[in-house]
């Protein structure tokens, strides 16, 4: 893992706009898209960018069960007020948190990212170590799958939302494994309250009950952090 340090996220932005450069270079057409405050500086940088992505596809990480599209809390919704409607993409892909069976919305994402293949993937991380909604337990081997959101990530998200009991209860989430066949990694984390999580992450044990430690087996992280959430790196 390759860790860089920045004064805010402001400049984790750049750095990650840099690397996103490179990759298009290089001839990536597929970008991993991911939604939370985290990236939020990395979409307002990349719109302002001349960055062209008229020939990139984007597929999102995961979205809520039940909520539509016009949700102003679904993932959806995110996306289009932070990148979509602002930047010309070849076509964006989310799970479809509104589809009648479930399990073969999770079926036909996995069909998605098997034939598109994952260039860029961009994630940031739960307190608790998750990754897309992937929660502590989740198999390192999982796919697309139907996720009981912990209380712990329903309380951290409840500040999106007017009341606690707003909060889905369920989502639609890439799995771990479909994550870690993204060719290249950049996670965004800020503030003390990920600095637990980054800790474990950088230098724990391998370890479902830590999501995303399975990145400590990918060649290519980069991690952009700020000051508080290295605090507990040694
Ligand atoms: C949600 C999302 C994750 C995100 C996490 C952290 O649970 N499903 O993809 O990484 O929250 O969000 P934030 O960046 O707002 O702290």
């Amino acid at each position: 893992m390759k860790i860089i340090t920045v004064n805010n996220q402001f400049q984790g932005a750049e750095v990650a706009l840099d690397i996103l450069k490179d990759k298009l270079a290089e001839g990536a057409k597929t970008l991993g898209l991911a939604t939370g405050s985290s990236p939020e500086a990395f979409y307002r940088a990349l719109v302002a960018s001349n960055i062209d992505l008229t020939q990139v596809a984007s597929i999102n990480l995961d979205e809520y069960v039940g909520l539509s599209k016009e949700n102003p809390q679904s993932y959806h919704y995110f996306m289009e007020q932070h990148l979509f409607k602002h930047k010309a993409m070849k076509a964006h892909f989310l799970p479809d948190g509104q589809a009648r069976d479930l399990e073969k919305a999770a079926k036909d994402y996995d069909h998605l990212i098997e034939q598109h293949g994952i260039d860029l993937q961009i994630l940031g991380i739960g307190r608790n170590g998750h990754i897309g909604f992937n929660e502590p337990g989740t198999d390192f081997s999982s796919q697309t799958h139907v996720v009981n959101l912990t209380p712990s990530t329903i309380e951290a998200n409840s500040r999106f939302f007017d009341r606690k009991e707003d909060v889905p209860t369920q989502a639609l989430s890439m799995g771990i494994a479909s994550i870690m066949s993204a060719k290249s990694i950049i996670l965004f984390a800020y503030g003390a309250e990920k600095a637990e999580a980054i800790a474990a992450m950088v230098q724990g044990p391998l370890t479902t009950e830590l999501p995303a430690s399975v990145l400590q087996e990918h060649p290519d992280v980069t991690v952009i952090l700020d000051e508080a959430a290295t605090s507990l790196l040694k």
